[in-house]
């Protein structure tokens, strides 16, 4: 079950090499572009091995940019292996024309951390995960704010809008490339802001995983710790698995490729969804039996109920070496009762 059905035709702008995994693509919406805030996402429809499939991309840099030039920029990082969607959307040339919906966002900066009584802010980007951040930097530092940002990546050519970044922050930017033993110490981080800083972090599930448990264990406020994924490539290479759900009795397999999400909609269960991409727990559902192990790849559950193994979110996680029986949360209305003639 989608959540919103606004979608509307955009077409592709310009597209830009960033990085050797990095594309960046403006788009062009025909209603126009609206006016949007800072960590706004939109969604895209693409077509994944003959299947229509619903990407999010945050958008970048600064909204009075993006309305001045009336086109949105995105950033797709090329995902090998993935699901498809970043190989399509890399196929993408200058007047291609695509579906798309929002912005919206989950991801905005709170009115005390935009406002002008600013308190001191940690910015932490891994890798494309920098695509909320730039605009949140070079906002938040026009402003005068206290403001960090931390930027960690696999490689030094994945080191997007560096430059931006530098002339934003100066040597409030501290970039971490760990194939040069660059390790980005989060809990140390945490440790140095001063009370009732927060944190804004965007990066793959397991580095928010960290982020959060560092975060609690410094008994920070967890109100002051926002934060948005693109996804986890999990703890395991993605594997086919079996599922049973005996409420529909239903008997599918999720082919390494798919999100269980995904096939539990094909086979018709209604499911709740919103995010896609582990964060906000709507699509959860209810584990009755497993065999193998489950990679957890949301940052929606808290550690203990990862461990439990009770509740999987659909959208992106997995089992390996076997398969799971479960039960959707969502719930058909009971009929209700017949209204009592007098
Ligand atoms: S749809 Fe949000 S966690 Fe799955």
């Amino acid at each position: 079950m989608k959540l919103d059905e606004r979608w509307a035709d955009a077409v592709v702008d310009s597209v830009q090499p960033l990085s050797p995994t990095v594309r960046g693509l403006r788009l062009r919406p025909a209603q126009g572009v609206q006016p949007w805030t800072l960590g706004s996402h939109v969604r895209v429809q693409v077509q994944v091995d003959g299947r229509e499939e619903v990407r999010s991309y945050s958008l970048v840099g600064l909204p009075q940019d993006s309305l001045a030039a009336g086109c949105w920029q995105i950033a797709v990082k090329r995902a090998e292996p993935g699901r498809g969607g970043s190989r399509a959307m890399w196929q993408l040339q200058p007047g291609d024309r695509l579906r798309v919906a929002g912005p919206d966002n989950h991801f905005g900066l709170a009115p005390a951390t935009a406002g002008a009584a600013h308190r001191p802010v940690l910015l932490v980007a891994g890798g494309i995960g920098i695509t909320p951040l730039l605009g949140m930097a070079q906002f938040l530092a026009a402003q005068g704010a206290p403001v960090r940002l931390c930027y960690a990546v696999r490689e030094p050519a994945e080191l997007v809008w560096v430059d931006t970044l530098r002339s934003a922050l100066g040597d409030r930017l501290s970039t971490h490339v760990s194939s040069l033993g660059q390790r980005l110490d989060l809990a140390r981080e945490v440790a140095a802001l001063p009370a009732g800083a927060q944190l804004w972090i965007c990066g793959p599930a397991s580095m928010l995983q960290a982020a959060q448990a560092a975060w609690r264990a410094a008994g920070r406020p967890a109100a002051h710790l926002r934060f948005e994924t693109f996804g986890s490539s999990g703890t395991q290479a993605a594997q086919a698995f079996w599922v049973r759900v005996p409420r529909q009795g239903l008997a599918f397999e999720v082919p390494a490729g798919r999100s269980l999400l995904d096939v539990l909609n094909e086979q018709g269960v209604d499911t709740l969804a919103d995010c896609r991409r582990g964060e906000c727990g709507l699509c959860a559902v209810d584990v009755l039996e497993l065999e193998g192990r489950i990679d957890h790849r949301d940052v929606f559950l808290s550690g203990p109920e990862r461990q439990d193994n009770r509740r999987l979110c659909a959208c992106v996680s997995r089992v390996c070496g076997g398969g799971i029986v479960i039960d959707s949360a969502w719930r058909p209305d009971p009929p209700r009762p017949a209204p009592a003639h007098r």
